[in-house]
């Protein structure tokens, strides 16, 4: 079967690929200019980017300043190529900031999850760029899109579905986590769908993010009724993402057994590795640590067991005793450092 293209909004790639906008500097300007160039969709995580000693002082300035210039640099390595967009967690302080600052730089796409994006229509205004709202039931876009349609008369351009076995931030509890089979990517497609054909939208992409690895993964949700699908944790090990190469090489000799879910300070359960860090979150130390730029909305920093944004600087920096190393249910699809053409090759006719 030959892989159908993805139209969103005005927007079109070769391959009905996403590449995950995956925090902290992994799915930076390299990674998303690469994934343009090949046939897909590139996205810079926008969390965490800013000068550490700058962002103490300036947090949301710093952090925008970073955020121009990575926008800036993966249209030149991509010859100005679309599409190219960002993601932005609502979870995060500086989310309205950061929105603006996309619509500044002049991003194709907008993707945001970790939360309901409901101002997302509001912060962006007239700008053409095209929305993605992350989920994870037919309850959530409920919600939004009502919303939407009441206040901004704003429809989704298109929609990431995210399953109980992805990588990162998880939007379900810790019984349907364990019991994935009762909130599969095949039912919330049923309820998403049903949302949408309700409104009038049915028309509008809806895609799978969770375990893709490989072509025969992306015809899987293909067949359930999804038009594309967004990858994470598959990417990581790319020879472009922007993490240091011994936390790649975590990630490739990771085994499924070495993934486990933890409360995270964003206030959401999380699924990551089973790492130094994560062994003595497990076993009820808390790290010290000040915290000077309250970069969640939902951080307690007198509370929580340790520091996110810290941990994930870490595992970009290549610190594997501090790092927190998200990674989805598939992990050990990924066996070795690739560069990233080796994949999109297979989804060639
Ligand atoms: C290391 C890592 C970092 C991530 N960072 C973000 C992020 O900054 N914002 C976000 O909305 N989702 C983030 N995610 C979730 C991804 O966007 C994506 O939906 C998910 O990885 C898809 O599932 P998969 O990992 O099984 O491919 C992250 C996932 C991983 C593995």
């Amino acid at each position: 079967m030959k892989l159908p293209s993805l139209k969103i909004r005005n927007l079109e790639s070769r391959f009905p690929v996403i590449q995950a906008g995956m925090g902290v500097r992994i799915g930076n300007s390299v990674l998303a200019a690469a994934t343009i160039r090949l046939g897909g969709y590139g996205t810079i995580a926008s969390v965490g980017l800013g000068d550490i000693e700058k962002s103490k002082t300036d947090f949301a300035n710093e952090s925008n300043r970073v955020l121009a210039q990575e926008v800036k640099k993966a249209r030149e390595l991509c010859g100005g190529k679309k599409p190219l967009g960002v993601n932005i967690m609502i979870a995060l302080s500086n989310y309205r900031e950061l929105v603006e600052e996309s619509v500044r730089s002049g991003v194709d796409f907008i993707i945001s999850g970790a939360g309901l994006p409901l101002p997302l229509p509001e912060y962006v205004g007239n700008a053409d760029i095209a929305l993605i709202p992350v989920v994870s039931s037919g309850r959530a876009l409920s919600v939004i899109v009502n919303a939407w349609k009441r206040k901004y008369d704003r429809a989704p351009d298109a929609v990431i579905v995210e399953g109980p076995q992805n990588g990162g931030h998880l939007g379900f509890t810790l019984e349907m986590i364990e019991h994935p089979e009762t909130c599969s990517l095949e039912m919330i497609f049923q309820d998403v769908k049903k949302v949408m054909t309700d409104m009038g939208y049915d028309k509008i992409p809806i895609l799978a993010a969770e375990m893709i690895a490989s072509r025969s993964d992306i015809e899987r949700v293909l067949a359930i009724g999804y038009d594309g699908v967004q990858v994470g944790t598959h990417f990581i090990a790319s020879e472009e993402a922007g993490l240091d190469r011994k936390s790649k090489e975590v990630y490739v000799n990771a085994k499924r057994e070495d993934v486990t879910v933890i409360k995270s300070p964003v206030g959401l359960p999380v699924r990551v590795l089973k790492t130094p860090l994560v062994n003595r979150v497990l076993s009820g130390n808390r790290e010290k640590f000040s915290c000077p730029y309250r970069c969640l909305r939902t951080c307690n920093p007198g509370k929580v067991p340790f520091c996110i944004a810290r941990a994930l600087l870490a595992t970009w920096k290549g610190d594997v005793e501090n790092g927190l190393y998200m990674a989805g249910c598939n992990v050990e699809a990924m066996t070795k450092i690739y560069p990233l053409e080796e994949f999109f090759k297979t989804l060639e006719d």
